[in-house]
């Protein structure tokens, strides 16, 4: 299987990041396709947390990675997280595509002005630039990885860009900030020369190792209801979340994706705003943020949680051509008694298994439920990821067996704890 897609099934935080550095023992290379640092990938390591926003996953495992076309790069970020892992005792074998569109601190600056601005029909955004730096580039004023490599270039597209940025922010949100155009253009510089030795053609790199018959992982940032086309518009991000986003994010052709995994949660979590149908707003609620330590990775944020809703799922399998169904965080469910599955919504008298375009009825909607007895607190994990799948509570089997046959994808993978043992592989996934 030599393509293949990792990609959010929900609203993001699906715990991709674990399943990416778990996958990735079998493959040659991780490539990310989407996203900047508003993602937060967390992998666990023999009791140690790595976090990463830029850099794949899969380098923790000592494999290569690589940084597509479709991400927006946050210099910041990315010297913080290489010399990090160096300190570590890592190597990061990284590569980064020369078509990446960069991060300014601009962008973060117009990033809290917007949402000032867009009042109720603001995202929540991480606040990390990325919607204007994929404005920037659709409206093609961006500044790629290549511009960083050529002084003459980058200085006459920074001036042309500093300005009109400077004019916005003065003029249009009316603040006194000002932005230096030398400074801006050193530091871009001097990024430019830190990583020049990176920059590479990625899809001509993925498609070559492809055609050697290397694995590689598409990983996927945020979730499907976040995807700026197919997700909750305007209350996701600004990029293509979804697997058909790996294809554009690295520039492989469709034919190259050999498997799409979706991963979802045994629950929902949503940090941002938008309407959320299943959220539980009570003492569960605050059982499930808190065992599961819900809390954004790059911004702390509380997420906001609820039960399993499995009409996002369903969307996402239909959008993404999902092949199998990685369930994460099963362990957090313990001890709630009962559980409940949101199988399809009420809405105007009428009832709808998917995803509305008009978020005014999805507002509306309502969950109708599948109720089912949980398990017990005391549930040994340990024991179980020993012993393989049959050895889970019934009731956590009956919770997945519900979910398989309401969605008709099985469940190939079961993550039970955030460290990469706590893995239940299932030998023979049914169809
Ligand atoms: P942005 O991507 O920072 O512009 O934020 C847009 C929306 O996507 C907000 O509701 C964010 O909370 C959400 N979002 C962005 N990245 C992530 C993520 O990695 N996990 C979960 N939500 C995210």
């Amino acid at each position: 299987m030599p393509g293949i897609v990792i990609v959010g099934t929900q609203w993001g935080d699906e715990a991709k990041g674990k399943v990416t550095d778990f996958l990735a023992k079998d493959a040659d290379c991780v490539v990310r396709y989407n996203g900047g640092a508003n993602a937060g990938h967390t992998v666990v390591v023999d009791g140690k947390t790595y976090k990463f926003h830029l850099i794949p996953s899969g380098v923790l495992r000592g494999k290569k990675v690589y940084i597509g076309n479709g991400v927006v790069v946050d210099p910041d970020v990315l010297v913080d997280e290489l010399e990090n892992l160096k300190r570590e005792g890592f190597n990061p074998n990284l590569r980064i595509s020369d078509r990446a569109h960069v991060v300014f601190n601009f962008h973060k600056i117009e990033d809290g002005l917007q949402e000032r601005l867009k009042g109720n029909l603001r995202a929540g955004t991480t606040k990390r630039g990325i919607g204007p730096a994929y404005s920037d580039k659709t409206a093609r004023f961006g500044i790629r990885i290549a511009d960083l490599l050529n002084k003459e270039i980058l200085k006459s597209k920074l001036d042309l860009l500093v300005s009109f940025k400077q004019k916005v922010i003065c003029q249009v949100y009316g603040e006194n900030i000002r932005l230096d155009k030398n400074e801006i253009l050193e530091k871009a510089l001097q990024f430019g020369q830190y990583i020049s030795d990176l920059v590479c053609d990625v899809s001509a790199e993925i498609n070559d190792a492809l055609d050697r018959g290397e694995t590689v992982i598409f990983e996927g940032a945020q979730g499907t209801l976040l995807d700026i086309d197919h997700g909750l518009y305007p209350y996701g991000t600004s990029s293509s979340t979804i697997a058909g986003g790996a294809c554009i994010g690295v520039g492989v052709g469709p034919k190259r994706i050999d498997k799409v995994i979706g991963v979802m949660k045994a629950y929902i979590s949503r940090v941002g705003t938008g309407p959320v149908p299943t959220e539980l707003k009570d003492k569960v609620g605050d059982r499930i943020r808190e065992v599961g330590k819900e809390y954004g990775t790059t911004t702390g944020r509380p997420r906001r949680v609820g039960w399993l809703d499995l009409v996002p799922v369903k969307y996402s399998i239909r959008i993404n051509s999902i092949d199998e169904l990685i369930v994460t965080k099963l362990d957090v469910l313990s001890g709630i008694n009962p559980l409940k599955i949101c199988i399809k919504y009420k809405c105007e008298g009428r009832t709808f298994d998917t995803v509305p375009a008009d978020i005014r009825l999805f507002e509306k909607c309502e969950p109708v439920y599948e109720e089912i007895e949980g398990w017990p607190a005391n549930v040994d994990w340990r024991r179980i990821v020993k012993e393989g799948y049959d050895a889970l509570p019934k009731q956590a089997k009956e919770y997945l067996q519900i979910i398989e046959e309401h969605v008709k994808v099985p469940i190939s993978i079961i993550s039970v704890g955030p460290d990469r043992r706590e893995t239940i592989v299932r030998e023979k996934p049914q169809r």
